[in-house]
């Protein structure tokens, strides 16, 4: 079976494809551009963009929506965390929590999967903001970034090893579980 990940992100489909490969399922990149609507929810944001595209795309399809839920913003950025990203960066969140000592957040992922039907898998890690940035490695929020019960930053971490604990990780764990139960 081949599967299209409706994303920009080549480095999500690298991630997507060492959970589903092993299943015997080929995932490539599609890149097809869709209307991230405003709503309260990343799994109304990751339904309509499916619901529209299952119009346009005619084989079965998957597409991610995460964001970065800060306790103390009361969830912001949340929804808005790749146009917070793009204007503010990680910098703009260390500002905002300046002298703040509630630092927990967690990230979340959406996988919503089109096969003739809408299926949705999600995924979260706790943690917490730092209060400085640390670490090179991933993108977005990464190195602002310490999982629970870790030393490091998303940043500090391999691929794999945050893949292991990462929100969309735990996406794709289910996704590919929900595959194997029912292909
Ligand atoms: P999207 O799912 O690509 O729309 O992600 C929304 C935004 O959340 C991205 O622009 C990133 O800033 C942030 N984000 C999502 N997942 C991660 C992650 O694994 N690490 C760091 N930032 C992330």
């Amino acid at each position: 079976m081949r599967l299209a990940f409706v994303t920009s992100n080549p480095g999500k489909v690298e991630e997507a494809k060492k959970y589903l490969e092993p299943l015997g399922i080929e995932v490539y990149q599609l890149r097809f551009e869709y209307p991230e609507i405003q709503a309260d929810t990343l799994e109304e944001v990751a339904e309509y963009g499916v619901m529209w595209l299952a119009e346009r795309i005619k084989e079965p399809f998957f597409l991610d929506d995460s964001g970065l839920f800060v306790d103390a913003l009361r969830g912001f950025p949340g929804v808005y965390s790749a146009y917070v990203y793009r204007t503010l960066g990680y910098q703009g969140i260390l500002k905002l929590l300046e002298g703040e000592t509630n630092r927990r957040a967690h990230f979340k992922s959406v996988i919503a999967c089109w096969v003739g039907e809408l299926h949705l898998f999600t995924g979260t890690v706790e943690g917490e903001i730092t209060t400085e940035p640390r670490g090179r490695f991933g993108f977005g929020f990464d190195p602002v970034f310490k999982p629970h019960g870790f030393d490091k930053t998303f940043a500090e971490m391999t691929t794999e090893e945050k893949n292991r604990i990462s929100h969309r990780g735990r996406a794709l764990e289910a996704f590919a579980q929900w595959l194997r139960e029912n292909l």
